[in-house]
């Protein structure tokens, strides 16, 4: 069947299906991504890392664990943030010698917590600076190096075509654009509008990104802006098999169904679950799946009430208990 879109080419990478997996923070890890490559990502991208945090890595193994990877999920994108271009470019050249196929830049992080020291979409009130950024960081290294950005820091502030601009200038080989300002943080729409606009602004390829919950929105999203990929963040998250029918649109298929509820438990809890606590360790793994299983009970009956029991548990073994009980009665209720 005759694909619907071209690969997405970064440098020497190739990227079937055009379709990434955001950064996020505190979610995208190794084990993750590599769960969640095989629905049919071309690329993933690790959680956004201090520059400044991996200069002092040899004491820092949380930050060690972030850029490292699992293999199967290859190419791996490395999302630095920082405002210091030499610091970011050490820090650049720190991960590409730990693996990293492509280094990208965070130009979009509204948190507090990093613009109150210039980092991430508070780079955009300084346009030199993110230009200085851009410049060290391809100097520094050998492989493709990207951006991800916000439109600006507020309404008043839409730089992301000058920023842009300023990118394809210094030898950066995509950016992506999620269409909010930093001061919107999560609120109203991503507007694709301001995505168009940015696609017919430069020649390096786009990665349109925000709001994209639903296989046929996603590829008119795609279509009408003209990117040349798109990325998918929240929606995936106890969603995954919303990849598998974006590529099954990307490929030329009707979309997959959406697996049972039973089904999607039962991926949950054998695989995600599982493989979670078998990588990252009990304690970790059971508070991060407490928020994944929340969202994967999504129009289960009497979801509340087990997402109730399941933050208040404790120990992987109980919560596996609660969910395999759910299953085996949704089982029942099917075959009755
Ligand atoms: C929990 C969470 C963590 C995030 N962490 C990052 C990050 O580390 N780097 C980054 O560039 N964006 C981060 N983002 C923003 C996403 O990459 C993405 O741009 C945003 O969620 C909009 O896309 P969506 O509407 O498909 O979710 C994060 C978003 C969420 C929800």
């Amino acid at each position: 069947m005759a694909c619907t879109v071209e690969p997405l080419v970064i440098g020497p990478h190739r990227i079937w299906p055009p379709l990434v997996l955001a950064p996020m923070s505190g979610v995208t890890n190794r084990t993750m991504r590599a769960l969640y490559k095989p629905f049919g990502l071309g690329l993933t991208v690790t959680e956004f890392v201090s520059a400044n945090a991996l200069q002092y890595a040899s004491s820092a193994k949380r930050t060690m664990e972030m850029i490292d990877q699992h293999g199967l999920e290859k190419p791996v994108s490395t999302q630095l943030w920082g405002d210091d271009p030499e610091v970011m470019a050490k820090a650049a050249k720190m991960v590409r010698e730990c693996g990293a196929d492509i280094v990208d830049i965070n130009f979009g992080c509204p948190s507090p917590k990093v613009t109150k020291i210039n980092g991430g979409s508070a780079c955009l009130r300084d346009v030199d600076r993110c230009e200085a950024i851009m410049q060290a960081v391809v100097d520094a290294v050998d492989c493709p190096v990207t951006m991800k950005m916000r439109l600006g820091w507020g309404e008043d502030n839409l730089v992301y075509v000058e920023v842009a601009q300023r990118a394809q200038k210094v030898g950066i080989q995509a950016v992506t654009l999620h269409a909010r300002t930093a001061k919107q943080f999560y609120k109203g729409n991503a507007n694709w509008e301001h995505i168009k606009r940015l696609k017919q602004s430069v020649d390096i390829p786009v990665i349109g990104n925000g709001d994209l919950d639903e296989p046929y929105l996603a590829m008119e999203r795609m279509r009408e802006s003209g990117v040349d990929a798109i990325m998918l963040g929240r929606a995936t998250l106890g969603n995954p098999w919303l990849i598998s029918q974006i590529r099954d649109l990307m490929e030329g298929r009707e979309p997959a169904p959406m697996p049972s509820p039973a089904e999607r438990l039962a991926y949950a809890i054998r695989v995600h679950y599982k493989t979670m606590v078998e990588e990252l360790g009990e304690s970790r793994a059971v508070p991060q799946m407490r928020k994944h299983l929340a969202l994967y009970l999504k129009g289960i009956p009497n979801a509340a009430i087990l997402r109730e029991r399941i933050m208040h548990t404790d120990r992987a073994e109980d919560v596996v208990a609660i969910v395999e009980e759910t299953i085996a009665s949704l089982e029942r209720a099917v075959a009755a």
